[in-house]
């Protein structure tokens, strides 16, 4: 209940933001280009702070969209989202009456200035997040609303010790790549799942959002804790495993006259040395780490 009123707040306040203005129109908003950015001489390249020696602050947000991948193999995270960036630009204020009442335009992001947000920990290469097709909102108060939307592709070190039933950790780490913390003030708004699509082989259990302060570059970071679902690898290969040993076990019931015992054996010796190969496929080749299921499974081959 708190927070359907809460976001009924948030959608009125934005619909005030974003609609520009009742008695306004393009003459306008033209006229408000060439007086902030025409006339005032602004220059996207520099800090809007009013005081540099204060750092500007930015927040921000991961709104996330879908878990698309957690690659077991490569170790590699592929997500969709897009992060709501927050800031004030102290040149671009206006009284709305002197437009008309308009009170907020929306403009390219190449058009004003905005951080050279990145993710550092990227499985691919540098890639600033943003295009300069991107719009960039502008309220009269200064304030500036971004969302850069992406597929995040970073590395994400895995511990498979409890294959399947483990739970991972991945982290989204982004920087303000050309600034430092005396100029930028970034920190994070957590991570928003409000329109998260449930994945299939994935439960989001917990998520974070904090700033790295050991760091140089302006820097958030959002942690996501994910639990494996389980039973695809119990029916494919848990289950057949436990069957293969118990019939291990059987070899005793042969009677030894039957002179079959050995072929017996071998059979499943050969069946379980292919469930390790089909295991050891979708686990990373990682060796710091060990699933105990593969140990198990090493020895049971090994014992039969
Ligand atoms: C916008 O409105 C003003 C009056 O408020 C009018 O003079 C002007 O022609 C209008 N511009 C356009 C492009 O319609
Ligand atoms: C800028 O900020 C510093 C530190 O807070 C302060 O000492 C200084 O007076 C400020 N300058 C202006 C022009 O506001």
């Amino acid at each position: 209940m708190r927070t359907n009123v809460v976001s009924s707040v948030c959608f009125l306040l934005l619909l005030e933001l974003f609609s520009s203005g009742a008695g306004s129109n393009v003459t306008d908003s033209n006229q408000l280009y060439d007086d902030l950015i025409v006339t005032a001489g602004y220059n996207a390249r520099n800090i809007p702070s009013a005081n540099y020696s204060v750092p500007l602050p930015i927040k921000v947000e991961l709104s996330l969209l879908a878990i698309n991948e957690l690659d077991d193999v490569g170790e590699t995270f592929r997500v969709t989202g897009y992060l709501s960036v927050k800031w004030k630009d102290a040149s671009l204020v206006w009284k709305a009456s002197d437009y008309n009442g308009l009170y907020s335009v929306t403009w390219p992001q190449k058009d004003v200035w905005h951080p050279d947000i990145t993710l550092s920990n990227s499985f691919l290469d540098y890639q600033q997040v943003g295009d300069d097709k991107l719009l960039l909102y502008i309220a009269k108060n200064g304030k500036i609303y971004w969302y850069p939307f992406q597929v995040f592709h970073s590395t994400c070190s895995l511990d498979i010790t409890n294959f399947p039933f483990d739970e991972q950790s991945c982290e989204l780490q982004f920087k303000a790549w050309s600034y430092y913390t005396s100029e930028l003030d970034m920190t994070s708004d957590g991570v928003y799942l409000g329109n998260f699509e449930a994945s299939s082989s994935w439960d989001i259990v917990d998520t974070l959002g904090y700033t790295d302060t050991n760091q140089e570059e302006p820097n958030v970071r959002f942690r996501i804790t994910m639990k494996r679902k389980p039973l695809f690898i119990i029916v494919t290969v848990v289950f057949p495993i436990l069957a293969c040993a118990l019939l291990n076990i059987c070899v005793f019931l042969l009677p030894v006259e039957s002179g079959e015992r050995a072929g017996y054996s071998v059979t499943i010796f050969l069946a379980l040395a292919v469930f390790l190969t089909i295991i050891s496929t979708t686990l990373p080749a990682n060796s710091e780490k060990i699933a105990i299921f593969s140990v198990y499974l090493i020895i049971t081959t090994v014992a039969s």
